[in-house]
Formats: C-alpha cells, structure tokens, sequence
C-alpha cells in the first residue's frame, strides 16, 4: 500500500508557504535594516518633519540611541502627540518639538533663534521635511510650495545653522531628496512655476535642487569636518501622497495599499538610510554624494 499525501496537509502546506515566500520577498525588497551600536549621548539631532513618515521613525531611532532629538515641525498638535509617544517607546525624555513651518522664513528664523537659546551644539542635522504634488500654492514670501518648502526653507534653516553645525564639528546633514530628481530640470526660465504649474515637475524640480545644494555645499564645507549628503529613502508609504490622485480618497488608499503592498516599504525601512547616512562610521568623510 502507499502512502499519499492527505489533501488538506498538502493545501495547508502550500498556502504557508507560498505566504511565507511573499513575506520573504516584501521583507526583501524593503531594503536592508541597519543596526549599529553607535552610541548618541549628549548628541544634538534636528530632524525636520519629524511629526509622520520617514521623519517620525528617523527621530525615533535616532531617540533610542539617546541622542537629544529636535522635532522641527509645523504643527505643534501632531508633534506633541508623537513625542509623548516617542518619549514612552525609548524612555528618552530629551525629545522636544519646535515650531518651524519650511514656508515661512519668519518661523524658520524664530526657530533657529530659539534654538541657539537652547543648545550650543548641532551634530546631525537631518532636512527631511516634504511636500509633494501639491495644489498650486505659494510660501508666504512667494515661493511655489514644493521648491519653497522643499528646497528653499531647508536651505535657509541650514545656513542659519551652519555656524553651530561647525562649531560641534565632526556634523552631519542629511538631505532626504528622492529619485525624482532624476526627472527633474532647474526651470530658470519659470523657476516659480508661475506661467505653468506641473505639480510633478515642480516637485522633481525641489529634488533636484536638494541635490545640486548638496553639491555646492559639501564644496563650501570643505576642511570643516561637516559633511552633507542626499539620500532617496526608496518608495515608502507615508501621507505624501495625500494630494495625488486616488491616494487622496480613503477608497483609494486601500486600493492602492493592496494592489502595492509588496513592492512599498513601511516608514520604518524608508528610514534606513537616513540613518546609516546620520550614524555610520564608514560615512564620516564621504560628502557631497547621493545615496539610494
Ligand atoms: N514616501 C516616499 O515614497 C518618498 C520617496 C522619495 C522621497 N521622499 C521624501 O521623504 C521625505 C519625507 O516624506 P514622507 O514620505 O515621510 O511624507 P510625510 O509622511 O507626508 O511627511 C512629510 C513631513 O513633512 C512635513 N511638512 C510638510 N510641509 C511642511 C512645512 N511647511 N513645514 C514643516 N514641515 C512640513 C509634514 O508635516 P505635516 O504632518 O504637518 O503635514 C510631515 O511631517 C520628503 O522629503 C519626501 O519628499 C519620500
């Protein structure tokens, strides 16, 4: 007589591994999970849009290597709730939010003010804070919100910071652009997207802006032990997406959530790099570079 197989073992044997295999390829393509030991103490960090997405788990680990964490954001509700969170997660008290709202240089300078109040040092300085394809809007100086708030706030809050960010030298600053940037074109022409408004070119525009400041900055930085890098963080499912097509309805959201479950990394994995850029020993004197 032979022995078969029982049906229901053999469906229920496939099913878990065929669940299995895709776990293991979303776990896969989610990219690498950096670890370090790095050790953050009395290390100050800025982390800007620190309130969801990327940002929020960058503080949040940056936090539990008991580095001094600034949540620089816009909406102090938002941050609150995160922090007290964050603060409950890694038992790190030395997490604060500060008002800074990228499209507005009075907040920004407000900001900074405050902050050499507080603290006379900067390590890392981590300009993540985004806004992507959004309605035709303007900063309140003017400026197209993408490259306003993308590029332009974040190159105001960092040469405002510049001076302290030397002082506490070895520093670094992370640019978080994305591959976007790959498509996009500096419209000198229209650099405001005042005659025609794409919101995907003038959002690509942004990154690419971050991209060619990380450049110019890391020559300009030359000799001071501050370096600067531009980073994609990959494709990851946060709120950016809020102004964009279906992903602006709730449906939608499911939609596309389920369709791109496998190929779209949670905030968690989008923070990897950020992270290896801030903390890794074997990045201490790369700069002017763009990592994805
Ligand atoms: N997700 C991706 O697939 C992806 C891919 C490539 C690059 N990136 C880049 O990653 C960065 C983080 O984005 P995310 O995906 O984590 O999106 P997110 O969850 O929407 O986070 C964006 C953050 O930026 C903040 N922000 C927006 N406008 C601001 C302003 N005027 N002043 C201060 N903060 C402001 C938001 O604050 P509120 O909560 O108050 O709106 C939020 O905290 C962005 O630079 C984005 O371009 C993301």
């Amino acid at each position: 007589m032979r022995w078969a197989f029982p049906k229901p073992l053999y469906y229920y044997t496939t099913g878990i591994t065929i669940v299995g295999s895709v776990y293991l390829l979303k776990d896969y393509l989610g990219g690498v999970v950096y670890q370090t030991n790095e050790h953050m103490k009395d290390k100050i960090v800025i982390v800007t849009g620190a309130n969801s997405g990327i940002g929020r788990e960058v503080a949040l680990d940056l936090a539990k290597h008991e580095a001094t964490v600034i949540m620089a954001c816009r909406d102090m509700d938002k941050c609150e709730i995160e922090r007290v969170q964050m603060v409950m997660e890694t038992r790190n008290k030395y997490i604060y939010c500060r008002k800074c709202d990228l499209a507005s240089q009075t907040s920004i300078r407000n900001f900074v003010n405050e902050f050499k109040k507080e603290h006379k040092k900067l390590h890392i300085l981590i300009n993540n804070a985004g806004v992507m394809s959004c309605p035709k809007t303007y900063t309140e100086e003017g400026i197209e919100m993408q490259l306003g708030v993308n590029h332009m706030g974040h190159f105001l809050l960092t040469n405002l910071l510049l001076d302290v960010l030397k002082d506490s030298a070895p520093a670094r600053i992370i640019n978080v652009s994305s591959a976007a940037h790959k498509r996009g074109k500096i419209n000198l022409k229209d650099l405001n997207s005042q005659e025609d408004y794409e919101p995907s070119a003038a959002y690509a525009q942004s990154k690419l802006a971050n991209i060619l400041f990380t450049r110019e900055l890391a020559n300009k930085l030359k000799g001071t032990d501050v370096t600067v890098n531009a980073v994609h963080p990959g494709i990851v499912r946060t709120g950016i997406t809020r102004h964009m097509g279906l992903a602006q309805y709730f449906l939608g959201r499911i939609l596309i959530n389920t369709i791109t479950w496998i190929f779209i990394k949670p905030p968690t994995r989008g923070a990897q790099p950020i992270l290896f850029l801030a903390l890794d020993p074997s990045v201490k004197d790369v700069t002017g570079a763009y990592f994805e």
